[in-house]
């Protein structure tokens, strides 16, 4: 954590722990990291960000998901999908994530993360090489076509305004850490891919 970081409350200063991120991830074996899933609703962020913590959990590793729909009803349960909104949503869930990556944990986040700008500003709170941006890229004829949520039904119907990818936009990743092709390739092919990159970024042994 950035000790030189300006604070905007007053007469609030930094208290530096003993027990330090460098400690914890040698007690666990891994480094603390945030693996950012983004893609449209639908594209299958949270069904592999949950299958990747899965495997991540029988390696031993410690870990912890964020996820879109669960988050919405708690920490950003006041929020709505304006783009205000949406920018209060990722900064809190960038917030959090940098807490559990400093606590030595592997934290998955699942959130549509819709603005290229908040994406960036999580990545530039963190040491280089622990934020890892995974763009889960399935197109919007898929995403539309599975309607898990029947939501994009109601969007294309005025039920639901500013939906993503409909009457929001999706500003897709120029260049993240790794793409996978959700919209195609097979749920155990895509935790292929995102171990694999973890492992080369030597986030995991
Ligand atoms: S984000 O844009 O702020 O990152 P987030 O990932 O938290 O969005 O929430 C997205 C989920 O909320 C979607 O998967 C969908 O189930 C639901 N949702 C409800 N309204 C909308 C909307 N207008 N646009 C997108 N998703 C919506």
């Amino acid at each position: 954590m950035n000790k030189t970081q300006t604070s905007i409350t007053p007469n609030v200063v930094w208290h530096h722990a003993t027990v330090t991120r460098a400690r914890r991830e040698l007690q666990n074996g891994h480094r603390g990291a945030i693996l950012w899933f983004t893609g449209l609703s639908g594209a299958g962020k949270s069904t592999l960000a949950h299958a990747v913590e899965e495997s991540l959990h029988q390696m031993g590793c410690r870990t912890f998901v964020l996820d879109g729909d669960n988050v919405r009803h708690g920490l950003s349960g006041d929020l709505g999908f304006s783009p205000h909104d949406r920018i209060e949503n990722i900064r809190r869930i960038g917030e959090v994530s940098k807490l559990f990556m400093e606590a030595g944990v592997i934290v998955l986040t699942a959130f549509i993360s819709p603005y290229l700008s908040d994406r960036e500003r999580v990545r530039g709170m963190v040491e280089h090489g622990r934020f890892v941006e995974i763009f889960c890229d399935s197109s919007l004829e898929v995403c539309e076509s599975r309607d898990v949520k029947g939501m994009y039904k109601k969007a294309r119907t005025g039920q639901i305004a500013e939906f993503t990818g409909i009457t929001s936009p999706y500003e897709a990743p120029i260049k993240p850490e790794l793409r996978v092709d959700t919209g195609k390739d097979e749920l155990d092919v895509c935790v292929r891919q995102v171990l694999d990159e973890i492992m080369l970024r030597g986030i995991i042994k």
